[in-house]
């Protein structure tokens, strides 16, 4: 058994390391074009990220995978692209105009603003279940001072919906940019009914921008004021909710093993009653070990039928499901898996950084599985300035490229670098041509050097085989 101190000393250790990895990866995103920070030429912007040419490739591989998944390869999710802003009676309807808030405490001197859910986590205290009075008496309590060492005021509710006006007129209307993408679906629900007539149960789904007046964006893209939600609203009779609810949960955990996340690193947490959302009668949280700790990566939660009646109570229309055999009237009941695209995305980058030793050398690489890597397969002369080599390389480069579109061409450097550069962004093979490639005496034998990424071996592959023998690996 450690002693107290060796424990707290390997803990402190612990914690060193894994702050060391988030910097480290951090300075990753930005040197090889993953993640920039929003604006930063102007300063930054809290809570905003641009991600960069290989960063929007690693977004897209996880939002197709996902689309791919749940959307094109079943006949009973319907896709969306609904609008951002929308008539402000949605958010009125929906209950996030009057209960979409975090609690806020400020520091009575320097006015700066904090979560108080957060700074009571920070004190070893779980604010799991407690109102914004009992949340003020425990800071009091446990003498909770702000980083500047100040007092804080009384913890209040903060709205976290952006509002915004539209039109030009005085008395331009208020609307909100949508905090959820499940807005958009609900208010379509009826027009994708009318034009599809599916059969319950029947999903739709939607890939899009939600916005949150977060209090204290952190942790890099963790918690971000932008932020991209993969979500499905899946409809289903009442009595079969529990039914759907355990299909949607075996599904976000095989979406967890197609993008390579290590199972171990992810956790289900059942929310408890009084930590739920307003809408949701129960909630599954699937959290990730993120080097900052254990928090939320995704949410699967059964939302009953709670919008689809706020909707036809605030928009008094008529978007009751009508069964086609027996005619019965129903507002059917919502399964929701919500995905959130950068947590998936930071989970895939930390859970990937790996630093070993090859040929003697310490690297940093980055274990992506092939499906998610931003480029799967780079081609390389072995010697830029042999035209021969140059030549047969572009040759290849262009014949992979037509098969797999996610390639590079690289002369930078002698072969050692252009290998520990595509490491570093998660390349899994690299092609080399070289002169036993271009001096075979018979065209059809020529063969190149495959290397791969985790081991570093290479192997000779014939060209001839060479796009169906990439394939293979990296589906
Ligand atoms: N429609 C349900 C919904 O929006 P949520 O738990 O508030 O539920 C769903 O959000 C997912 O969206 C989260 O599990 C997370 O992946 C992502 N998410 C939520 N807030 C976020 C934020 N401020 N920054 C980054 N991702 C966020």
């Amino acid at each position: 058994m450690l002693g107290k101190k060796k424990a707290q000393k390997a803990d402190k250790n612990m914690k060193d390391k894994d702050n060391e990895t988030m910097e480290k990866v951090i300075s990753l995103c930005k040197r090889r074009g993953f993640v920039f920070q929003g604006s930063e030429i102007y300063g930054g912007l809290a809570g905003t990220w641009d991600y960069g040419p290989l960063g929007v490739s690693l977004k897209k591989n996880i939002e197709n995978i996902w689309w791919n998944m749940f959307v094109d390869s079943r006949p009973d999710v319907y896709g969306l692209d609904a609008a951002i802003l929308m008539n402000e009676n949605v958010w009125k309807a929906s209950g996030h105009v009057d209960s979409f808030s975090d609690p806020l405490v400020e520091d009575k001197k320097t006015k700066k603003r904090y979560r108080a859910d957060h700074l009571l986590e920070e004190a070893g205290i779980n604010p799991a279940g407690m109102s914004i009075e009992e949340m003020s008496a425990e800071i009091v309590r446990a003498e909770i001072k702000s980083p500047d060492g100040n007092e804080f005021g009384e913890v209040q509710n903060f709205k976290m919906m952006f509002e915004t006006k539209i039109g030009a007129s005085e008395d331009a209307g208020v609307t909100y940019l949508r905090p959820e993408t499940a807005g958009g679906i609900f208010v379509n629900f009826k027009n994708v009914v009318d034009s599809f007539h599916p059969k319950l149960p029947f999903g739709i789904a939607q890939i899009g921008k939600a916005f949150r007046n977060e209090i204290a964006p952190r942790d890099f893209i963790f918690r971000v004021r932008e932020l991209e939600q993969m979500e499905i609203e899946y409809f289903v009779r009442e009595e079969t909710w529990e039914e759907n609810f355990e299909h949607w949960r075996k599904n976000v955990w095989n979406y967890v093993d197609k993008i390579g996340l290590p199972r171990d690193m992810v956790h289900e947490l059942e929310v408890g009653d009084k930590d739920r959302a307003h809408y949701s009668k129960r909630t599954i949280d699937f959290e990730f070990d993120y080097p900052f700790g254990r928090k939320e990566l995704y949410g699967l939660a059964y939302r009953g039928n709670y919008d689809l009646t706020k909707h036809k109570e605030g928009s008094t229309a008529n978007i009751d499901y009508v069964d086609s055999e027996s005619g019965e009237k129903i507002l059917p009941h919502v399964i929701e898996p919500s995905l959130g695209v950068g947590r998936t995305f930071l989970a895939i980058l930390t859970s990937a950084y790996t630093e070993d030793e090859l040929d003697g050398e310490p690297r940093v690489f980055l274990k992506l599985k092939p499906s998610v890597a931003p480029i799967k397969v780079a081609v390389f002369p072995l010697l830029k300035n042999k035209p021969e080599l140059v030549a047969k390389a572009q040759e290849v480069f262009e014949m992979i490229r037509t098969e797999i579109p996610q390639i590079t061409f690289d002369t930078n450097g002698n072969v050692g670098k252009r290998y520990r550069r595509q490491d570093e962004i998660g390349t899994p093979y690299c092609v080399t041509i070289d002169f036993e490639t271009v001096e075979s005496e018979n065209p059809d034998d020529a063969e190149v050097t495959v290397r791969d990424r985790d081991t570093g071996k290479q192997e000779r592959i014939k060209i001839d085989s060479l796009v169906s023998y990439l394939k293979e690996k990296i589906k």
